[in-house]
């Protein structure tokens, strides 16, 4: 089973920017944590940051038929991006977001949210913690996944 995690814009400055927002930890720690989480339960993870809302939407459209979850956090783009609803619309795959701050305490522009209604679940406002929890929400979703398709198999041999 494989996660991809997809990191939008400026959060490669995470460590530097607004830290009295999203803190001090970065990004790279982030993903060192969740990569240790992987390792532990024995699901592949991968990683991808980018600042072009184009490239997301590429990223998300190659995890057709290749990742059983998603975890994004689409930043900025959450609040404007129709193309990037639309593709986790499209692939049909798992997806929860995350949001380091609170959004829905922060400004009426980030208030709308056009990646939510396609996702699985939404963590916010956690801080860093929040990619944590993804993981283990996504981990349950895999292992309930899994199950699913162990009693169709199981139901396929009966018939
Ligand atoms: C963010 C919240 C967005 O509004 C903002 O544009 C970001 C980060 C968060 O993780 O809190 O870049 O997604």
């Amino acid at each position: 089973m494989k996660i991809v995690v997809i990191q939008g814009p400026n959060l490669n400055m995470l460590g530097v920017r607004e830290q009295q927002i999203y803190g001090p930890m970065k990004l790279e720690q982030i993903h060192a944590q969740m990569k240790e989480v992987a390792a532990q339960n024995g699901v592949e993870i991968e990683f991808f940051q980018s600042n072009l809302e184009g490239e997301i939407v590429d990223k998300i459209q190659e995890c057709y038929g290749e990742a059983h979850g998603i975890i994004i956090n689409a930043a900025a783009y959450t609040h404007t991006s129709i193309a990037i609803r639309d593709a986790i619309a499209a692939v049909s795959i798992p997806t929860i977001e995350v949001h380091i701050s609170n959004i829905y305490r922060r400004e009426d522009f980030r208030q709308k949210n056009m990646i939510a209604p396609v996702c699985a679940s939404s963590i916010i406002g956690f801080g860093p913690f929040g990619y944590h929890l993804a993981m283990m929400g996504m981990l349950q979703i895999l292992s309930e996944i899994k199950a699913a398709q162990e009693a169709q198999a199981a139901a396929q041999k009966q018939a």
